[in-house]
């Protein structure tokens, strides 16, 4: 999902050279094809959206997760750095254990409660342990085109059915992929870029608008503003007027392989700007996917 609108949004622009591999093309837990593939392209920024994200299949699928999502990131990791590259990896809210009310900082404690959230925490300390230019961007409940979500879901799921039930004490902030995706190429890339490339754009462009360089190291982003999953369904049946009985259910009652945090609230304090409303965020998806 993440990794396509990247891929949608670099495609053919003048500013940017890209190379995109999916699972096909390069496992990332192939520790040597990814030296091989970073030595052959010498990037100069590395954006990871490869993940193994199906949350309830990683208590099972152990191995598999911690390979993905863990080991995979001391490969990516050691490559950037003897490439001499900037790395933007994605984490998770999952990695906090969802306890504390107002929710986490960037700096606080980490202690997943299930095994998606602990390979995700493992991938976080091995970009820490093997590479100094990393931006570790943790995020959350993200939704939009070209991969499973909980808009699409809810959409789909009220349009066959009259009633459903949807979990009313996890807290947390949607997050749409095209914002998180706009905010790292205008926060993130692009003082990199106009670095790498001051001169040569300066001739061509009338304007160049300069970011300062955000500081290596973690960072909270989000949608602003926080819900539940059952008033996040009953937004989005609202928009998108589909017709259905929503029902509040407690996690007890709806039961999951892997345990999710109550609290999943990410604080932004080190970044200059926050992303729009979840709100706004999704009237402009359904808008995009579903109205146009
Ligand atoms: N979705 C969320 O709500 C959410 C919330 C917080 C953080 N995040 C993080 O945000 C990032 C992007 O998430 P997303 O929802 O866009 O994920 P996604 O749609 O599930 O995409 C993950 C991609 O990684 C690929 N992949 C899996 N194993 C791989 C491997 N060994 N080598 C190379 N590629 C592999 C998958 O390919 P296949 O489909 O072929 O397996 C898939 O295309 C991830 O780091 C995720 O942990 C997501």
């Amino acid at each position: 999902m993440l990794g396509s609108c990247f891929l949608k949004r670099l495609s053919g622009d003048k500013d940017f050279e890209t190379f995109a591999f999916d699972k096909s093309d390069l496992d990332i837990s192939d520790f040597n094809k990814v030296l091989d593939v970073f030595k052959r392209i010498s990037p100069d920024f590395v954006i990871n959206c490869a993940a193994y994200t199906a949350v309830d299949d990683c208590e099972t699928n152990r191995e598999e997760a911690l390979k993905v999502n863990g080991d995979a990131l001391e490969a990516i990791a050691r490559a950037c750095k003897s490439e001499n590259a900037a790395l933007v990896h994605f984490s998770t809210d999952y990695v906090f254990n969802g306890l504390i009310e107002g929710g986490y900082t960037e700096s606080a404690q980490t202690d997943p409660i299930n095994f998606y959230g602990q390979s995700k925490l493992r991938g976080e300390e091995n970009i820490e342990k093997f590479m100094n230019d990393y931006y570790i961007i943790r995020t959350s409940w993200l939704f939009g085109e070209g991969g499973k979500n909980f808009v699409d879901t809810m959409i789909s799921l009220g349009s066959d059915r009259d009633e459903l039930s949807v979990v009313c004490d996890q807290v947390g902030s949607p997050t749409y992929v095209n914002d998180l995706c706009e905010a790292v190429l205008k926060y993130f890339l692009s003082p990199f870029l106009e670095e790498l490339d001051k001169q040569h754009r300066r001739q061509f462009e009338d304007s160049v608008v300069e970011h300062k360089k955000v500081p290596f190291g973690i960072y909270h982003l989000s949608n602003s503003d926080t819900t539940c999953w059952y008033d996040f369904a009953v937004e989005i049946f609202k928009e998108a007027k589909v017709d259905v009985i929503v029902n509040k259910v407690t996690s007890a009652e709806f039961k999951t392989p892997a345990k999710r945090p109550k609290v999943s609230i990410l604080k932004n304090t080190k970044l200059d700007f926050n992303l729009r409303p979840w709100t706004e965020a999704l009237r402009s998806y359904l808008d995009l996917t579903y109205f146009r």
